[in-house]
């Protein structure tokens, strides 16, 4: 019997892992993957998807990741910084001007092309990114509008040294939690806040407990799609193609759906959460961060993908 590649059945049946509901936006993207990859490859190769953090945290699943037990996930570039320094500076706050300014960095071939590979020793490599939207502050008992505001506020950051940094150079209490304990934290008064895109107050139910959105705009996170690196190259080429091919596809498939789900959950927010959205003057956070855009721009961990995304400049 002649194989067509050099992995059995089994190993061609790839296990995707994410922590979010069955109902948001990047669950359906991921399906639009895992039906890609499986017509593109005539059946031969599958993606079975467990969400809900079923097989656990964000930074469990990068570890299951690099160990092969999980082949795919779907997890934050924030949670990615403490496997590689490179994926910090999505955290920093206000790195990108605008959307506009996120997605032509994260379409630069010549930064994904690097940052995808470069974790291969590390077990494991990018296979696309996803809009994520934009990270805002949101509370239980008190809009925020200053600095001022900010004082002493226990506010959840993802496991992340760079959003710590960012919630101290603000003048909050900064804790790191995985995702799915934010909750619990916000009810019981372990937080008094968090930050997220709007998906957190419906899809997570997070609005049902903080009643205070702020626009301030200081993340614009992506998710990530790794695979196992190992797993990868037992595919032939034409095997990794599809892959690739298929991952880059389900990027525009949630882009073209993202948008409309952030102004439907806006809008339940609002009208059955009894949410408000509250506009800020977000020069204020700008200014209050500076002193951790020297340090990146400066540091040898983060200087050259600081200079990559700001097109050379070293933000002086
Ligand atoms: C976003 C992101 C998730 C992440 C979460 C968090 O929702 O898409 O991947 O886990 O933020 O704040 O932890």
């Amino acid at each position: 019997m002649i194989l067509a590649g050099c992995l059995n059945q089994s190993e061609k049946e790839l296990k995707l892992a994410h922590n979010q509901t069955l109902d948001h936006p990047i669950h359906l993207s991921l399906v639009e993957f895992g039906r890609l990859v499986e017509e593109k490859s005539n059946k031969d190769i599958t993606v079975t998807i467990f969400a809900n953090g079923q097989l656990g945290s964000e930074r469990e699943v990068i570890e299951l990741t690099q160990t092969g037990a999980v082949d795919v996930a779907k997890v934050s570039a924030s949670a990615l910084e403490g496997f590689d320094s490179d994926y910090s500076i999505f955290s920093l706050p206000y790195v990108f001007e605008d959307y506009t300014e996120f997605e032509s960095v994260m379409n630069n071939d010549a930064i994904t092309d690097q940052l995808y590979f470069e974790t291969e020793d590390i077990g494991f490599i990018g296979l696309t990114y996803y809009n994520a939207g934009t990270r805002n502050l949101y509370t239980k008992d008190k809009a925020v509008t200053s600095l001022a505001d900010m004082r002493g506020l226990k506010t959840r950051v993802q496991p992340s040294q760079t959003s710590v940094k960012m919630i101290d150079a603000l003048g909050g209490i900064p804790t790191a939690m995985a995702y799915g304990e934010v909750y619990t934290a916000l009810q019981s008064g372990v937080i008094d806040a968090a930050e997220n895109n709007e998906t957190a107050l419906v899809g997570n139910n997070h609005g049902e407990v903080a009643k205070y959105y702020m626009y301030t705009g200081h993340q614009i996170v992506p998710d990530m799609l790794i695979m196992n690196a190992e797993r990868f190259n037992r595919f032939t080429e034409a095997e990794k193609l599809i892959i690739e091919e298929a991952a880059t596809e389900s990027t525009l498939y949630h882009e073209e759906i993202w948008s409309e789900t952030i102004e439907e959950m806006t809008e339940t927010a609002i009208d059955k959460m009894g949410v408000q959205f509250i506009e800020v003057d977000k020069s204020i956070f700008i200014d209050a961060v500076q002193p951790l855009h020297k340090e990146y721009a400066a540091s040898d961990k983060t200087k050259e993908i600081y200079q990559l995304i700001k097109g050379g400049t070293t933000g002086e």
